[in-house]
């Protein structure tokens, strides 16, 4: 077996820029402690979020400077259609600037007060549409996945006993669609294997509920599939995704994930109906259903995007990267949400640091030490974010996509390990200032 190295070569670069122990200390106190404040030139390595953050291959530049920026019937609508519903099935295909976007005009026409969306479980914008249609968001992810140190293959999963038990409670005239997000971000990055996805289309279908996918993540989670569940190893990462898709109604898609597009998504549906309201709704915030809020430029990147994720040598090599720094620092003692997903190395900040108690916000605390001794941005995914509603304090270091080498991981590995040697001598923080919701933004904090 030979190394696994990176499938491409680079014809661009940009500069890092170093800065020294000391002045990240000064650039910390002026920020109030949250790394969401800080300039991005002032960081070294940012592995704040996966979103939006990939290098856009020659391809997709190339196939840019071709998109056609009529206002309506724009020529690289047609291509994105065309390689969506290849890709899907599904009969509409909406662009809009964002996965969210996608997710307001779903629940807008799907939501109305009374009704419960179930979810393996929900992004926090997927969450917060919900609600402000006025909907009730449910997670129903498997009570295994709560520890951290559990390994399974196909921890994403949804509770499917869970949901035919809340069908029943609740009556299916009450759940207006089931949603299922591949792979799993907020519980990890894990994956959703194809018999829970099966199992779910069929419990929906007996009771005539709509089931959608989450779906920003659809290649990473096929890949998944292909190595963990059986029956899968000789059908190719496309084929997979054409079944994934095939067992659903319709999807929600952020283009800023798998389609290496640095802005877009799109919504899809089977249903006639529901794509004219949909339609509608498109043209009164985000543009002409040819375009959604995007300009043709972007179409063609996404539509680029999405037929190079489905290659079999970056996938091996995304969710082998991955894994490389999540074995190198859990192998060394840190504590990390097992087994390592795709896009993502949850640390598993409760467990390293247990002098600190979660009021005083034990993942922040390490976002920050990261960040003072070695210039690298990860994001806390704990009680910072969701208050009480934290199942684990965790700091994500999420990873974007074909950016970094792996000589930039390794020094992630070599920093990472270093504060771990010294952790007793962490300390915690408390928050000084925050605003009505979504803090995490914009609070700020003082190391105590
Ligand atoms: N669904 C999931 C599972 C996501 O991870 C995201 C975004 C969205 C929906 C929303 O998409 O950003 O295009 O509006 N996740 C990013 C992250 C922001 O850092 O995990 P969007």
């Amino acid at each position: 077996m030979h190394t696994i190295i990176e499938p491409f070569r680079i014809k661009s670069v940009e500069p890092l820029k170093k800065t020294t122990v000391q002045e990240r200390e000064r650039l910390l106190a002026q920020c109030g402690y949250n790394l969401f404040l800080l300039a991005a030139s002032d960081i070294l390595i940012d592995l704040l979020t996966d979103s939006g953050t990939s290098a856009m291959s020659t391809n997709q530049w190339a196939a840019m400077m071709r998109g056609d920026e009529s206002y309506a019937g724009s020529e690289s609508f047609y291509r994105l259609r065309d390689t969506v519903q290849k890709l899907t099935g599904f009969r509409h295909v909406i662009p809009t600037h964002q996965g969210r976007a996608a997710e307001r005009i779903l629940f807008t026409v799907m939501c109305k007060p009374g009704h419960t969306v179930p979810n393996n479980t929900h992004f926090d914008t997927t969450r917060a549409n919900i609600e402000f249609a006025g909907a009730e968001a449910l997670d129903l992810p498997l009570p295994a996945a709560a520890d951290t140190q559990v390994r399974l293959p196909f921890k994403g999963d949804l509770d499917l006993d869970a949901l035919e038990q809340l069908i029943a409670g609740r009556g299916p005239e009450r759940i207006p669609l089931v949603l299922v997000t591949v792979t799993n971000n907020s519980d990890g990055g894990q994956p959703v294997s194809m018999a829970n996805l099966e199992a779910v289309r069929r419990i929906t279908h007996q009771h005539g509920i709509p089931f959608y996918l989450d779906a920003c993540r659809f290649a990473e989670n096929a890949w998944f599939i292909r190595e963990r569940e059986p029956g899968y190893s000789h059908m190719s990462p496309r084929q997979i995704a054409m079944k994934m898709f095939s067992l659903a109604d319709g999807c929600t898609f952020s283009a800023k994930k798998d389609a290496f597009a640095n802005i877009g998504g799109f919504l899809c549906t089977n249903d006639d109906m529901l794509a004219k309201q949909e339609k509608d709704l498109l043209i009164l915030t985000e543009g002409f259903p040819t375009y959604g809020g995007l300009a043709g430029r972007d179409l063609e990147a996404i539509a680029a995007g999405i037929e190079e994720v489905l290659d079999p040598d970056y996938l091996e090599y995304r969710i082998a990267s991955t894994g490389y720094l999540g074995r190198h620092i859990a192998d060394a003692g840190v504590p990390i949400v097992e087994p390592p997903g795709a896009h993502a190395i949850y640390i598993d900040a409760g467990r390293m640091l247990p002098h600190i108690p979660r009021q005083q916000y034990p993942a922040q605390s390490l976002a920050i030490e990261l960040y003072r001794h070695a210039g690298i941005r990860g994001v806390e995914i704990g009680s910072v974010m969701f208050g009480a509603h934290a199942r684990n304090e965790l700091l994500r270091l999420a990873i974007p996509r074909r950016v970094y080498t792996q000589s930039h991981i390794d020094y992630v590995v070599e920093s990472i390990l270093e504060v771990n040697a010294r952790k007793d001598g962490l300390r915690g923080c408390e928050i000084v200032e925050e605003p009505a919701f979504l803090r995490h933004f914009t609070c700020r904090f003082r190391p105590l």
